[in-house]
């Protein structure tokens, strides 16, 4: 269930966005200003913000930066009012609802910010036997490490076990450790006291104390760096949790679980993962199979996301003809589950006719096997090529290699601004804004040539 908080009056068109959000399932808070929804933001946080354009939209986005909340925020008005759209993406905002409101669009961003909260859709006795384990221990108050390949519903699973728990009423906040930079991380989960750090106007509550009574996914917690790692071991342990600055430790009743694509256990004899705290996060281990170890889930799914996408887009519900089904199950799904979901919502829009034919059916290429691990024959190791280097920047985030192209390029160029935004491709302003933003989060950007790092001067 996403939790929305939306910014400006509620009895204008706003209010629309806000009943399609809370009839799509979403958990609603409404502020009547900025400075009102920033408030909030400390004290409950949110996965979504929606701030009409009324409003100062950039100030909103500056200030939590500042404060280092990371919530995207999403832009409202009038579609003719070009300039205020303009104004808000230029200041950060991830996007703009023109208002008045389509049920559509304000569904593609609940899903965007949180998976939708259906059932898992399982058949394969593979995964039914999974699914009776998770409905298990969700009921025990255990934490449990959920692993799978990208795609495979970890975090669909992971929601389903909050569902499945006593803590059902209380609420599921889910953080992806990947996302943010450390010093950004740290604060979105403990939260910090008011002076923590310079834009630390106020204190707010990290996800530790806002999913109270609740549960938290500490989602792709194999990427998360070894101090915080620590300071998760002892919040599980002590169940306490320190907020950045504070003097005393704040108790905290959350049931954690956590999910990964990694191995967490050769993570661990590689010693890039503390062993400590896998052995207390893997009390429960629930891996999620692959797609293709589980073909007799493909065609529910299948039937599953042509249903549902049918439904998002008005068009008639049609069933999916026998060629369809034999190409849907001779695939690899190297993307699984998510892939399969794209396959069939492409399939939904391009099919004609009645049923949703093969044609219908547009499988992506598949993607090269992973590459091995160097092998050694007769101890001499024998080099592998490295992978091309686009491929090896599959399953990170776009914003974060675009953060390492430019600090990399800027770097390359010894901190000058001009020559990084002309190999780059990009504006100036956009550079400075962009390396503004990395410094809140707490990166350390290359000073401009001649300066102290953290010098007076702009960008
Ligand atoms: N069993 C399922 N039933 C219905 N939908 C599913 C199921 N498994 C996955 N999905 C859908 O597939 C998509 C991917 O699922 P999810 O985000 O849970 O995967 P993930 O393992 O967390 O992936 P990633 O590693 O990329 O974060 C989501 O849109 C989810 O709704
Ligand atoms: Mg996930």
């Amino acid at each position: 269930m996403a939790r929305i908080l939306i910014i400006g009056s509620l009895e204008a068109e706003l209010g629309a966005a806000a009943r399609i959000a809370v009839a799509r399932g979403a958990r609603l808070a409404a502020a009547e200003g900025v400075a009102a929804g920033i408030e909030r933001l400390r004290a409950q946080g949110a996965d979504l913000v929606l701030c009409d354009v009324v409003h100062d939209v950039g100030w909103l986005v500056a200030q939590l930066a500042e404060e280092r909340i990371a919530c995207p925020v999403v832009a409202c008005g009038r579609p003719d009012d070009a300039e205020a759209a303009v104004r808000a993406i230029r200041a950060g905002a991830k996007d703009f609802l023109p208002l008045p409101p389509e049920a559509d669009l304000i569904a593609a961003m609940l899903q965007a910010v949180a998976a939708d909260p259906d059932r898992p859709v399982v058949q394969d006795a593979a995964m039914t036997g999974l699914l009776a384990r998770a409905e298990q221990v969700a009921r025990a108050d255990a934490s449990v490490l959920i692993t799978g390949e990208s795609g495979t519903g970890k975090e669909v699973l992971a929601r389903h076990i909050h569902a499945a728990s006593r803590r059902a009423r209380g609420t599921f906040v889910a953080l992806n450790c990947a996302a943010l930079p450390e010093a950004l991380l740290e604060s979105e989960l403990f939260g910090h006291e008011k002076g923590a750090f310079s834009g630390a106007v106020a204190a707010r509550k990290g996800k530790f104390e806002q999913a109270e009574g609740g549960t938290l996914l500490l989602d792709e917690i194999g990427e998360m760096d070894p101090r915080l790692q620590a300071k998760i071991l002892r919040a599980i342990q002590e169940r306490e949790i320190d907020r950045l600055g504070g003097a005393a430790p704040v108790k905290v009743d959350v049931r954690i679980l956590a999910a990964t694509h990694r191995d967490l256990a050769t993570e661990v004899a590689r010693g890039r993962f503390r062993e400590d705290l896998y052995f207390r996060l893997a009390v429960v281990r629930l891996r999620i199979p692959a797609l293709r170890e589980r073909q007799g889930d493909i065609l529910p799914l299948a039937r599953h996301f042509a249903r549902r996408y049918a439904r998002a887009n008005g068009l008639p519900e049609r069933g999916l003809s026998p060629e369809a089904e034999r190409v849907l199950v001779a695939h690899a799904w190297p993307g699984n589950v998510r892939e399969l979901e794209n396959t069939l919502h492409r399939a939904v829009l391009l099919a004609e006719g009645h049923a949703i034919g093969a044609e219908a059916i547009d499988l992506l290429e598949t993607a090269p096997p992973p590459t091995p691990e160097p092998v050694a024959i007769n101890a001499v190791p024998v080099a592998v090529a490295p992978p091309p280097p686009v491929a090896a920047l599959v399953g990170r985030r776009v914003e974060e290699v675009e953060r390492d192209l430019i600090i990399e390029t800027l770097s390359h160029c010894l901190g000058n601004r001009t020559r990084a935004a002309e190999m780059l491709g990009i504006s100036i302003r956009t550079l400075r804004n962009k390396l503004h933003e990395y410094r809140a989060a707490g990166v350390s950007v290359p000073p401009v040539p001649g300066q102290p790092p953290y010098g007076a001067v702009a960008g």
